[in-house]
């Protein structure tokens, strides 16, 4: 009896050191793929902020990809990106319930471990959080970042874009491309979406904004967004009045314009329209609306500065986009 018990005693005790022996050949697979998101914005929020010198490195753009589908405009991506290397990175928030096959060429392994994505819900906001953190964990040299969806094209060359942001004026540097809007119609609808009161004392409702959440961050304002905690805390609440409910329109501009409102420009360079949406869906472009004209209209802004993408494009606008690529889009 007591020989039985000493033995398994023993044989235990032996044991744990191979469980340590064999845990590291385990765990590689899950290095890369971090599935708290309390430890990855931890790590990332540690790791940021220390300035690497640009003086022997270029700095690079981050592309946030955040979809629920295929990437319907892989192609013309990958001719944006080809020959760019290595400005950029691309990271891939796909939800894991829509079977998503990677497009391989630029975007193999650029899949992040991702959670399920439902429209107004805060399960967004978490996502753009999720690839925020990824890319400054991933790459101290991301400078911008710039989140698309599957329904996002370029509307210029990679290079422009490039030059834009780090060289050139008009563009302000060092700046987020965020809009930022308050006094909007129904926005005391959307204030009170989680319920009178609620968003107090954190959020008082003169400071609460909306704005597209198609943007690009400097890379203090991609660590603002990973190290608050304060402001989520009532953004991740779920609303009690869904029709008013777009949690992902309001989070970034209410904690950016509070946070350091003099570094937005208060506008996105995402173009869309909006003229005859139906149900909160902006217009999507079929492909007989695709044309040179429609790509220089969509460029034209305002003000002194250009779009640089544009949506919502239908996935069967691919053949016309592909065939104005080389002579329209990526002619700038
Ligand atoms: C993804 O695959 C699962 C299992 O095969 C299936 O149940 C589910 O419907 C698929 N989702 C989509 C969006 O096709
Ligand atoms: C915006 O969408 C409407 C259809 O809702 C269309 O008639 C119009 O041409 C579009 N505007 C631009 C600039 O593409
Ligand atoms: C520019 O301003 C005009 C007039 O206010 C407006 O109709 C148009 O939609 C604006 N264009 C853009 C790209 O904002």
């Amino acid at each position: 009896m007591f020989n039985a018990k000493f033995l398994l005693t023993i044989s235990l005790l032996l044991s744990f050191p191979l469980l340590f022996l064999f845990i590291p050949r385990i765990l590689p697979h899950k290095r890369t793929q971090i599935q708290n998101d309390a430890v990855l914005f931890r790590r990332a929020t540690l790791s940021g902020g220390t300035a690497v010198s640009t003086t022997n490195h270029k700095p690079k753009i981050a592309f946030l990809f955040l979809t629920n589908t295929d990437l319907h405009f892989a192609p013309l991506w990958q001719l944006f990106f080809q020959s760019n290397e290595p400005l950029y990175n691309i990271y891939i928030h796909a939800d894991p319930s829509s079977n998503i096959t990677s497009p391989g060429g630029v975007f193999s392994g650029r899949f992040i471990a991702a959670q399920k994505t439902q429209r107004a819900h805060p399960t967004l906001i978490s996502a753009a959080r999720r690839l925020l953190a990824t890319a400054l964990l991933d790459d101290p040299l991301n400078s911008y970042f710039a989140v698309v969806s599957q329904y996002c094209i370029p509307l210029h060359s990679f290079k422009y874009l490039y030059n834009s942001l780090f060289f050139k004026s008009p563009f302000p540097m060092h700046r987020s491309f965020i809009e930022i809007l308050d006094g909007e119609p129904q926005i005391w609808e959307r204030y009170i979406a989680r319920g009178k009161n609620v968003m107090l004392p954190e959020v008082p409702f003169e400071q609460f904004r909306v704005g597209s959440q198609f943007f690009v961050l400097t890379q203090k304002h991609a660590l603002v967004v990973v190290r608050d905690r304060r402001l989520w805390r009532k953004f991740k609440l779920p609303c009690l009045n869904l029709d008013s409910c777009y949690p992902e329109e309001h989070y970034f501009p209410t904690l950016l314009s509070m946070e350091d409102p003099d570094g937005c420009t208060r506008y996105t360079l995402t173009r869309v329209n909006w003229t005859g949406s139906v149900g909160g869906h902006p217009h999507t472009y079929g492909p007989r609306e695709i044309s040179p004209q429609l790509i220089h209209g969509l460029r034209d802004s305002n003000s002194s500065y250009s779009f640089m993408f544009a949506r919502k494009f239908s996935p069967d606008c691919l053949r016309p986009l592909m065939d104005i690529a080389e002579k329209v889009i990526f002619r700038d």
